[in-house]
C-alpha cells in the first residue's frame, strides 16, 4: 500500500465507523461491526479485534480471523502491556517482542490500541498481521481515532 494512501483510507474508514455505529449503543454489537470493517477494511492483516478488561485481566471480544487465546494477564503480550502503560503499542516484528502471545503463528507484526475511558483502560483494539513491519505511525494515527469514534457510541 502507498504510504500517502493511509490517511485517505483512515478517513474513508472512520467516516464509515460512524455510519455503522449511529445510533446504536450497545458496545458489543458495535465491537462486532467495528472489527469486521477494520479486518476487511485494511489490507494485509490476519486478525483484527478486541479484548475488555474484565476484573484485572483482558478477555477476548468480538474479533475476526483465527480462534484466538481468551485470557491475557494485564502487563503480558503486547495487548497486556498497551494495557498497562494506557498507550499504544506498534510492534514491527513480534518475534523481537519479549512475551509476545503468539495466537497464531503466522502473525509478524502488531498493533494494539488501548480504550482509555476517563482515564481507565477498559480494553483494547488488537491489529496482526503476517507482514513484518506491516504497521506505521499513520496506522496508529488513523486506528486511535477509529477507537476515538468507537469510544464516542
Ligand atoms: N499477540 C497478542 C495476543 C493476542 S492475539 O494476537 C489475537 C499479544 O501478544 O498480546
Amino acid at each position: 500500500m502507498a504510504a500517502k494512501a493511509k490517511p485517505g483510507l483512515y478517513r474513508d474508514l472512520a467516516a464509515q465507523l460512524e455510519a455503522l455505529l449511529e445510533g446504536e449503543p450497545d458496545r458489543i454489537a458495535n465491537a462486532a461491526n467495528m472489527a469486521a470493517l477494520v479486518y476487511h477494511g485494511l489490507p494485509d492483516l490476519n486478525w483484527a479485534g478486541f479484548y475488555f478488561a474484565r476484573g484485572g485481566e483482558l478477555v477476548l471480544g468480538p474479533f475476526q480471523g483465527q480462534p484466538a487465546c481468551v485470557r491475557i494477564a494485564w502487563g503480558n503480550g503486547v495487548c497486556g502491556t498497551a494495557a498497562a502503560r494506557g498507550e499504544t503499542v506498534l510492534v514491527p516484528d513480534v518475534h523481537a517482542f519479549p512475551g509476545h502471545i503468539a495466537c497464531d503463528p503466522v502473525s509478524r507484526s502488531e498493533l494494539v490500541v488501548p480504550l482509555v475511558e476517563d482515564g481507565r483502560v477498559t480494553g483494547v483494539l488488537d491489529l496482526d498481521s503476517p507482514k513484518l513491519a506491516r504497521f506505521d505511525p499513520e496506522d496508529q494515527a488513523g486506528c486511535e481515532a477509529l477507537v476515538r469514534v468507537f469510544l464516542r457510541r
